[in-house]
């Protein structure tokens, strides 16, 4: 079983990107297990080092241990939300002791709309490959997310959509080996 860290971009309680990765973890059960990193962190502050704070630590010390990590983000004025950027950056910082070297990231989002995400998974994608991460480009899913996707237990209701979204998962956990090899 993969070790995968999630990292959710949103501090929402009713998140959806929350919900979506819920979901996600429950299709991948026996396959990943997922751990969800706190994103609440303060703000990017170089000065923080000299006593970093512990959830900063958790965070990298977590993406160093993980065999691959998925950022399950929303979009917020067709860009990267503050919540995921920060996270993205703490991790990797100092200069030199980045976390995320080598390690194989897939990204996701959803979106009330139909568009939603595109525009922020391909400027995060941007700035994961210069941080030497090895992120998958194919396939990109944005998800639309519609009351009735989940019932009360995070399981997808369409069975389309879980098929679909088991694939992703499933060319995740081949992407982490093919990096590996
Ligand atoms: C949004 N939203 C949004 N959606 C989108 O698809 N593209 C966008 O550019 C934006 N821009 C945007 C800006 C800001 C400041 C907010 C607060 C929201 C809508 C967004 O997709 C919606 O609020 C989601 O519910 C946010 O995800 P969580 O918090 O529910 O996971």
């Amino acid at each position: 079983m993969k070790n995968i860290v999630v990292i959710v971009g949103s501090l929402r309680r009713q998140s959806i990107n929350h919900q979506y990765a819920k979901a996600l973890e429950k299709l991948a059960a026996g396959q990943f297990h997922c751990h969800f990193v706190n994103t609440d962190l303060p703000l990017y502050n170089d000065d923080l080092w000299a006593s970093p704070p512990a959830e900063v630590t958790a965070l990298k010390d977590a993406i160093k241990a993980a065999d691959g990590i998925l950022i399950v983000s929303p979009e917020y004025n067709r860009s990267i939300p503050a919540v995921t950027k920060n996270a993205v950056d703490w991790a990797s910082r100092p200069y030199g002791q980045s976390a995320w070297a080598g390690k194989p990231v897939a990204i996701t989002g959803a979106s009330n709309g139909s568009q939603g995400t595109a525009v922020m998974q391909s400027q995060l994608r941007s700035t994961l490959v210069i941080l030497g991460t090895a992120v998958m480009g194919d396939p990109e899913v944005y998800l639309t997310f519609k009351p009735d996707l989940l019932d009360g237990d995070y399981n997808i209701t369409n069975e389309g959509t879980a098929k679909f979204l088991k694939g992703f998962l499933d060319k995740f956990d081949a992407w982490i080996d093919r990096v590996k090899a």
